[in-house]
């Protein structure tokens, strides 16, 4: 008795201690990189697309949250609609196609366990991109499957983002889609985060949101209106802040800051900041330390309590570089304007960005972008006016900037091979499957911050479209995803960008 009773009293304070730590989460980068790029260096300690979606699925007990845009999990060789179309089993197996099978079984498993799995989902191309998870809910009341249009709410726009959450606590955020390429063909980036209560909850008020927009009737809560800040007729949910706050519904999603006499959506000089210590199993010195991360959304309308619109993030990421440090910034497109809209607005927050540091702060920014079979045409007129900052930079004896833009394009092997094996009956020279070979990860890092998003650098992706985004100024994911940012930007694959010929 008295022995426990010292027990108690001594030990009590320790215990005291580990129960007011605050709960840690883990976190891990991960990527998908396409088979036969021998060139490219491995950074250690990144785990692979394909199994922590297998784990995510394979965890769950309770409850499955996925937001993807479309399903391909399975591999099509048998249907002329496909990119998969011609190609052989010995084919498939080449590329890997199994680890998408693989994905889906672990679904097909969760489902069958009785685990809660909803589905949102963009909908709509060909062949049959919501088969599969029609197919999941096909039969089985514990999975629930929906398509969300979002060009009925904001003209065009579609659900973008890639996420998985599972029991509320473990979650993927990246560009990898649910396809099967995603994993083995095309390259992709993204972060893993388990046992993360905290962030997963506002994930889920975000995942919640466009659950609730999809059972809305579009017709009577959006308004055509004169957007102020970039000049354009579009069409908005009637809740934006793009109108004026006094002619404003009543927003039916969880409200977020109101700020009169202003148009737009405002940067927020305190956005919302998660304190959560990471473990960092892979890190050799994982340290504990208590760093800031944050989410930020898209489109601004989805916005809730302080979080931070998805471009500001961005742009702020940009921002954080220190006198003298490196931006890195990785995309599979990049575009000083909009794509989608019927009147085409002007978009240079980010390269704005990224001029104002390489003048005042003496920045060094390394961009690499996408060069493969469905590039953007006017992409490279985008860059070489990016580039143009050097020039500027320069302009005068006066100034005091020595920083520099650098911009490379990344050339996956065979991305001018892709395509179906067969077409109209005849055999193509194509090696690859459609739609693959391509740099697709969205991120950003720089020597302080690193930003780990799902959207395409293009204006329609910050205002029209679903995407999210993880960031943190956790040291051990800023350097690492510098790594691997680096492997490709020192690799063979990545080549640079022509600047304009100064006149
Ligand atoms: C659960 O996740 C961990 C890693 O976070 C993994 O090692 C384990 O294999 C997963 N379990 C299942 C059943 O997928
Ligand atoms: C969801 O799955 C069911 C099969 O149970 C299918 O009939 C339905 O069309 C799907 N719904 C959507 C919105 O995709
Ligand atoms: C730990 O990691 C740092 C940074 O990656 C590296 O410089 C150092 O050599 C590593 N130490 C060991 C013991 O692996
Ligand atoms: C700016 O950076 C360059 C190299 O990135 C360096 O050579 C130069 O000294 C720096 N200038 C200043 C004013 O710090
Ligand atoms: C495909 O790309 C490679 C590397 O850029 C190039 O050498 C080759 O000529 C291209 N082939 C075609 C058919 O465009």
């Amino acid at each position: 008795m008295k022995s426990l009773f010292f027990f108690l009293v001594v030990w009590a304070p320790a215990i005291y201690l580990v129960a007011s730590s605050p709960p840690s989460c883990k976190v891990w980068l991960v990527q998908s990189i396409p088979t036969d790029m021998p060139l490219l260096r491995r950074v250690p300690g990144v785990l692979s697309t394909g199994e922590v979606l297998r784990w995510l699925a394979g965890n769950a007990t309770r409850r499955l949250d996925l937001i993807a845009q479309y399903w391909q999990l399975l591999a099509q060789p048998g249907n002329p609609e496909s990119g998969d179309y011609g190609y052989s089993k010995s084919d498939m197996e080449r590329f890997g196609a199994n680890e998408g099978r693989d994905v889906y079984k672990s679904l097909e498993n969760a489902a069958d366990r009785m685990v809660n799995i909803r589905i949102l989902q963009h909908s709509g191309v060909y062949p049959d991109y919501v088969q599969e998870s029609s197919d999941l809910a096909s039969g089985r009341p514990n999975v629930q499957n929906v398509t969300l249009l979002l060009s009925d709410w904001w003209e065009s726009g579609i659900v973008h983002a890639k996420v998985w959450i599972s029991d509320g606590k473990d979650i993927y955020i990246g560009s990898a889609n649910n396809d099967w390429k995603s994993l083995t063909q095309v390259k992709e980036v993204g972060v893993y985060l388990v046992g993360c209560p905290d962030i997963a909850k506002s994930l889920e008020i975000y995942f919640n949101n466009l659950w609730r927009l999809s059972s809305l009737n579009s017709a009577a809560y959006t308004r055509l209106i004169w957007d102020e800040q970039w000049q354009a007729s579009r069409k908005v949910p009637c809740w934006s802040h793009f109108i004026h706050y006094k002619k404003r519904c009543r927003s039916p999603l969880p409200p977020s800051i109101e700020v009169p006499h202003v148009d737009g959506y405002p940067v927020l000089s305190d956005p919302y900041m998660f304190q959560i210590p990471f473990e960092t199993p892979w890190f050799n010195t994982s340290s504990m330390l208590l760093h800031s991360s944050y989410l930020s959304f898209a489109p601004p309308e989805l916005l809730f309590g302080m979080f931070q619109a998805d471009e500001q993030a961005w742009v702020e990421t940009i921002k954080s570089v220190r006198f003298g440090g490196t931006v890195r910034i990785s995309t599979m497109d990049w575009l000083g304007q909009s794509r989608y809209l019927k009147q085409t607005i002007y978009w240079s927050s980010l390269s704005s960005a990224i001029s104002e540091v390489v003048f005042s702060k003496n920045a060094t920014v390394n961009v690499l972008v996408a060069y493969w079979a469905h590039l953007i045409p006017n992409t490279d007129q985008y860059l070489k006016s990016l580039l143009y900052s050097d020039i500027l930079c320069a302009s005068s004896k006066y100034n005091h900037c020595g920083g520099k833009v650098n911009i490379k394009y990344y050339m996956v092997p065979g991305y001018n091979k892709t395509g179906a094996a067969i077409s109209d009956g005849h055999a193509t020279r194509n090696i690859y499957p459609g739609y693959s070979r391509v740099n697709h990860g969205k991120y950003a890092v720089s020597d302080t911050r690193a930003h780990i998003g799902t959207s395409n650098l293009v204006w329609d992706y910050f205002h029209t479209t679903a995407g999210v985004s993880f960031g943190t100024y956790n040291p051990a994911i800023v350097v690492q995803l510098q790594e691997i940012f680096d492997a490709d930007w020192n690799s063979p694959y990545a080549v640079p960008v022509e600047p304009l010929k100064s006149i």
